[in-house]
């Protein structure tokens, strides 16, 4: 029988919160009801449980001290670069030489990559991550490792080989011919295989020549439902360096435009430091930005204008950025994010951050027909958050009044220990 169900407290977003006051929907005593690892019913305990069977009624699952939440979503991460997370004292366009280009270059060998993916996957589940769009490295071995691993918990995972053919160290560098081709096999290999998406990935444009940047354009024309994941308007020194290597492209979001880059399935990392233009361009093509605030923050990138982007229309998901990031973790990264908005005299609200965390993030990967809530016929992918994880969230959880304070409260004090367990298509892990 592959019905499952449980009964407590859950919480999810139907539409996003900042648009829509009604977008939040709590239940403090809810039957979820699984079936085949989607979504079968979902409601009110007193108003569903006249329809389960008396056999069922013994195998409801007691979720009672929990909260029940949609999985994570993380829009944007490194998974070569798990083992320098936390590097010491440097901005981006040095960081990528002192430890990001070195470390990526083992992941040729398909036994490291390997290895590091099972310990990437392991922490996206410990930390409640269900879905992830991720940079691989520039070799098609790091992929295939990548989505050998997610395949083993069927899990919804986007990823794809770095494009990289310029200023860089010769170990990470392909070229623009080569980037076509594998990623071509790459694609043909695991997109739409299970629950696994592919994500052309050129590094960003200092990285690529405008030939390469081209064939990534190719390769999204030529394969339709692939993804587009890069990086964008991250630092200041970047943006003078794209300005000098691309001197007619009106700004740098320019750039990938000219080389049909934008779309629904395009995702560009961090956005800081944006003019009009390039907002209004983001949200006529309908792309989407991952806001990746302890990145920022810790590589010392600048502070994301999340208003601003949003009085655009600009799809918003979350990313954490590890390894610029410094945390797996949702809850810490949304902390960080709050604190960010204060810096700039913009309130986060507990909900819009729980919708960037889950709904959110399913929008700007155009997974929200699939993913991000407890929508009838969803996949089941979602967590349990124990709210008394540790002596000081007991003692402050306790004085919460509402679910709002309670979400708050997680967010700012929580971490792994509160994701109890994380479920994927209705299977704990
Ligand atoms: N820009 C180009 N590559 C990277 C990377 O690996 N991390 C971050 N944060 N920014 C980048
Ligand atoms: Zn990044």
């Amino acid at each position: 029988m592959s019905d499952r169900l449980m009964r407590g407290p859950l919480l999810h977003c139907l539409a996003e919160p900042d648009k829509d006051a009604a977008a939040v929907d709590y239940r403090p005593d809810a039957l979820l009801w699984l079936q085949h690892g989607k979504v079968y019913k979902m409601g009110d305990y007193e108003s569903l449980v006249h329809e389960l069977m008396p056999a069922q009624l013994s195998q409801v699952e007691d979720c009672s001290e929990y909260l029940m939440v949609p999985g994570f979503v993380d829009c944007h991460i490194h998974y070569p670069q798990t083992e320098m997370i936390a590097a010491y004292g440097t901005q981006l366009l040095d960081w990528l030489n002192t430890y990001t280009f070195p470390v990526e270059a083992h992941f040729k060998d398909p036994l490291k990559a390997a290895a590091v993916a099972e310990v990437f996957i392991d922490q996206l589940l410990t930390n409640g991550t269900t879905t992830a769009l991720v940079f691989c490295s520039v070799h098609p071995a790091s992929v295939d490792a990548l989505f050998k691993e997610a395949q083993k918990h069927h899990m919804r995972l986007i990823a794809g080989k770095v494009m990289m053919d310029r200023n860089a160290p010769s170990e990470v560098l392909d070229t623009a011919s080569t980037s076509y081709l594998q990623s071509k096999q790459l694609i043909e290999r695991w997109h739409g295989v299970d629950r696994l998406q592919y994500a052309v990935t050129p590094r960003f444009a200092p990285t690529s020549t405008a030939e390469q940047l081209a064939a990534a354009g190719r390769l999204l024309a030529e394969h339709k439902g692939v993804y587009l994941h890069t990086h964008l308007a991250e630092n200041i020194d970047e943006i003078k360096w794209v300005k000098t290597l691309f001197p007619e492209a009106k700004d740098y979001l320019d750039v990938y435009d000219q080389a049909g880059l934008l779309g629904k399935r395009s995702v560009f990392a961090h956005g800081i430091h944006l003019c009009d233009r390039e907002c209004e361009r983001l949200a006529t093509s309908d792309s989407a930005i991952a806001h990746c605030p302890t990145s920022n923050l810790f590589i010392g990138s600048g502070l994301f204008p999340m208003a601003r982007l949003q009085n655009h229309g600009i799809k918003i998901g979350m990313g954490t950025d590890v390894g610029g990031g410094t945390s797996f973790n949702m809850l810490q990264t949304l902390a960080d994010s709050y604190k960010m908005q204060q810096l700039q005299g913009h309130n986060l609200s507990p909900e819009q951050s729980f919708y960037l965390a889950t709904l959110g993030g399913a929008t700007a990967l155009d997974l929200d027909d699939k993913i991000g809530n407890f929508a009838i016929g969803k996949e089941a992918d979602f967590l349990l958050l124990d709210p008394n994880a540790t002596d000081l969230l007991k003692f402050r959880t306790g004085h919460c009044k509402d679910w709002r304070d309670l979400i708050f409260v997680l967010q700012t004090l929580g971490d792994d220990r509160v994701i109890v367990q994380t479920n994927i298509m209705g299977i704990a892990q």
